[in-house]
């Protein structure tokens, strides 16, 4: 059955200022990517040179990407599906260019459906750091109660269910006013909760290993697996390659500088890894304890420091708080693109949207709320032992594949389809600047995409480059 599309530009809303977009969009790009997965990737990838692969995507196809994408939804001002289709319209190109919006709602609800899982272990945690458990636990003790809570698939499945819910919530209400109130003091305070973290760190004696590890490159220990990682980090956790930045950026105000916006982001973004690593790895040292742990490193190196650190207490639980806060305001975006398609295309109300989507992403959830307990099946990536079944395999499906697929066509679109008449009136500014991410755009971060992704593909070593 036709129905008749009512898609207006700009029906959504409009975020208030500049400021407000940029506090929407961190929150965003800052979340468990950065706090969680930044240093349980860094550990199992051998530390320096991974973190100085993932510094180099970050600035050189990160950045880029990232002001594409924020162009592409601010021209169209829809949502990523019937963004890419208008655009390839007015552009004069075809149509299938839409399939690229498909693959980022796809993208967002599989990324959604593990990050809930995960944001339950944080929710979870808020409750154990607020009981006073860690100041009497050893470090085995803390791993036994990681591994014994994990074991419950009851447990994570509750604490999964409450998180989507807590995300229905927000996302119901529509984003400029759900959103932009949670993130202007919360994101701050997560900042400065992080450098008491790292304050503490420093006072421990593995301080100094711990920045040797995260700083000191040994390029004998990077892998492919590890360049690749590296790259589909940069987008996860800049939340680039879905449309999710192109949505947010559909609801910024015409006037703010675009270039100058991207930069704000991707810095507070980089800033908050570094620091979650220079807090999380010199405990790792400090305490005996394994750097290649995977998902569970946060859990087992941070709640030691709030064991042992002066009114470790209550900063454990206000730091598990501003992490659940964190990924809210990023779980919030994975979710945005299908909603606002799903009001603009099929005439649902925002709640009836919302609860229609999260309906499904709490169901592929169970997927991940089984990888660690009943179906925690192992199989090798590039050599490297996953042991966490469907939970890796959706993590390494949409980040090191979705994901810098999407952003390669985003670069392709905003660099080689789109008239550079309309690229530079929406990136109006300085005109060196706009010359040099033409360029990097074009030739730069497309390559290296491309050339990681054939890696993966195993290309290279077929038409005997390798
Ligand atoms: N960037 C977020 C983080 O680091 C996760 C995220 C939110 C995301 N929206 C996204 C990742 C869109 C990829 C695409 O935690």
């Amino acid at each position: 059955m036709a129905q008749e599309k009512t898609v207006t530009p700009g029906m959504h809303g409009q975020w208030s200022s500049r400021w407000a977009f940029i506090l929407a969009a961190t929150g965003s790009a800052v979340g468990l990517g950065n706090i969680w997965k930044f240093p349980y990737i860094t550990g199992e990838n051998g530390g320096g040179a991974f973190v100085l692969v993932y510094l180099f995507c970050i600035a050189l196809i990160g950045l880029p990407i990232m002001i594409a994408e924020i162009m592409l939804g601010r021209r169209a001002r829809m949502s990523p599906v019937n963004a890419m289709q208008a655009l390839a319209k007015q552009e004069g190109r075809s149509p299938a260019w839409k399939i690229l919006g498909w693959m980022g709602v796809l993208a967002g609800f599989l990324i959604l459906s593990y990050y809930s899982v995960i944001a339950g272990w944080a929710l979870a945690y808020i409750f154990r750091a607020a009981s006073g458990v860690f100041s009497i636990s050893t470090a085995d003790g803390i791993q036994a109660m990681f591994g014994d809570f994990v074991s419950d698939p009851e447990a994570l499945l509750a604490w999964h269910t409450i998180f989507i819910v807590m995300v229905g919530a927000v996302v119901a209400r529509g984003v400029s006013k759900g959103l932009e109130k949670a993130t202007k003091y919360l994101m701050p305070s997560l900042f400065i909760l992080l450098l008491v973290l790292v304050g503490y760190a420093m006072n421990t004696d593995g301080f100094q290993q711990g920045l040797a590890f995260l700083f000191t490159p040994d390029f004998s220990k990077l892998t492919p697996a590890a360049v690749l990682t590296a790259l589909g980090h940069a987008f996860f956790t800049l939340s680039l390659g879905m449309g999710a930045i192109m949505v947010y950026g559909s609801y910024l105000p015409k006037n703010a500088s675009i270039a100058q916006v991207s930069l704000v982001i991707v810095i507070a973004d980089t800033a908050v890894a570094l620091l979650a690593g220079m807090a999380i790895f010199p405990l790792v040292f400090a305490n005996g304890l394994e750097a290649a742990s995977g998902p569970s490193l946060i859990f087992q190196t941070l709640p030691l420091a709030f064991g042992q650190m002066p009114m470790g207490q209550l900063f454990g639980t206000l730091f598990f708080i501003l992490l659940v806060i964190a990924a809210w305001t990023s779980a919030i975006s994975l979710i945005e693109p299908a909603v606002a398609w799903m009001v603009e295309n099929h005439g649902l109300t925002r709640p009836q949207a919302t609860f229609q989507a999260l309906t499904v992403t709490w169901l592929v959830g169970i997927g991940t709320v089984l990888s660690f307990n009943l179906w925690d099946f192992h199989f090798s990536f590039f050599g490297q032992e996953k042991t966490n079944g469907i939970f890796d395999m959706l993590d390494l499906l949409t980040a090191n594949i979705m994901l810098p697929l999407g952003g390669l066509l985003i670069a392709i679109f905003a660099g080689w389809k789109m008239k550079e008449s309309h690229s530079r009136d929406e990136l109006n500014g300085n005109r060196s600047v706009y010359e040099f991410w033409l360029f990097v755009v074009r030739w730069i971060s497309p390559t290296l995409v491309i050339i990681v992704l054939l890696h993966l593909f195993g290309v290279l070593k077929l038409i005997g480059i390798e």
